[in-house]
């Protein structure tokens, strides 16, 4: 029988959060040498893929990169919040059509992500920048599991990324010299995800680390 570990435990939950606090604490200090807005040239000529643009991180990549005269793609879950942005964004641009659009994207579907993978590909445009930056955290919460069978962290920060950057290779190629960019989180020096095997005869507990 395989019994899932449903929580983490006291010392792993309290480890995950000292490296939080570090970083809440000490990110500003360690990149106060970086400018702040980087000013980007023009990129009129790039495509970007960048997942995860409807709040924080990937919100703020997607409008710099339009910004800056990029096609980006917005690989998102939530497509009217996505649209709503780009309307805010070009409104605040006194009505100047940014080249961005949005396509759906679901992390926790395996389907969603070849399916996504498969449209782009079919279109057999170059792509230059794919941002792996959609990511979910969170602490102390019984552990979720996708309809794919994976813990929800493992298959959103890693697995379902790594799927959709090997099935997007075909396009990056012909966008090279192309980059894939992964943000992700210190988090993953902490994060376990515990399975127990238990019979009468054997009892092994596998861990590894993501
Ligand atoms: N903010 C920080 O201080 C910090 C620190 C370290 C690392 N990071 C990393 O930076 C990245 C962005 O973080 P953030 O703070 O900007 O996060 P955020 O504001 O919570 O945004 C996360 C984005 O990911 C999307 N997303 C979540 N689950 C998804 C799924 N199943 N399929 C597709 N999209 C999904 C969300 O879309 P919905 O709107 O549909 O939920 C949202 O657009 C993450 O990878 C995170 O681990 C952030």
């Amino acid at each position: 029988m395989v019994k899932k570990k449903q929580a983490l435990g006291w010392i792993e939950w309290l480890i995950g959060w000292m490296y939080v606090t570090y970083e809440l604490l000490f990110q500003r200090t360690k990149t106060s040498h970086l400018q702040n807005p980087l000013e980007l040239p023009s990129l009129n000529d790039l495509t970007c893929i960048v997942t995860g643009t409807t709040s924080g991180i990937g919100k703020e990549i997607a409008r710099q990169l339009a910004e800056a005269g990029a096609h980006v793609v917005m690989a998102v879950r939530n497509r009217k919040t996505a649209n709503e942005l780009i309307d805010q964004w070009c409104s605040s641009w006194a009505g100047i059509l940014l080249n961005v659009e949005v396509m759906e994207l679901d992390l926790l579907s395996l389907d969603s992500v070849v399916g996504f993978a498969n449209t782009w590909n079919a279109r057999l445009e170059p792509l230059h920048v794919l941002i792996n930056n959609a990511g979910i955290f969170s602490i102390g919460e019984t552990q979720k599991f996708s309809k794919d069978g994976f813990e929800e962290h493992l298959q959103v920060n890693h697995l379902a990324p790594a799927l959709l950057s090997v099935l997007l290779l075909p396009s990056l190629i012909k966008g090279s010299t192309s980059r894939i960019i992964n943000v992700n989180s210190v988090g993953i020096l902490r994060a376990q995800v515990r399975f127990r095997l238990e019979s009468s005869s054997l009892s092994t507990t596998f861990v590894y680390h993501v």
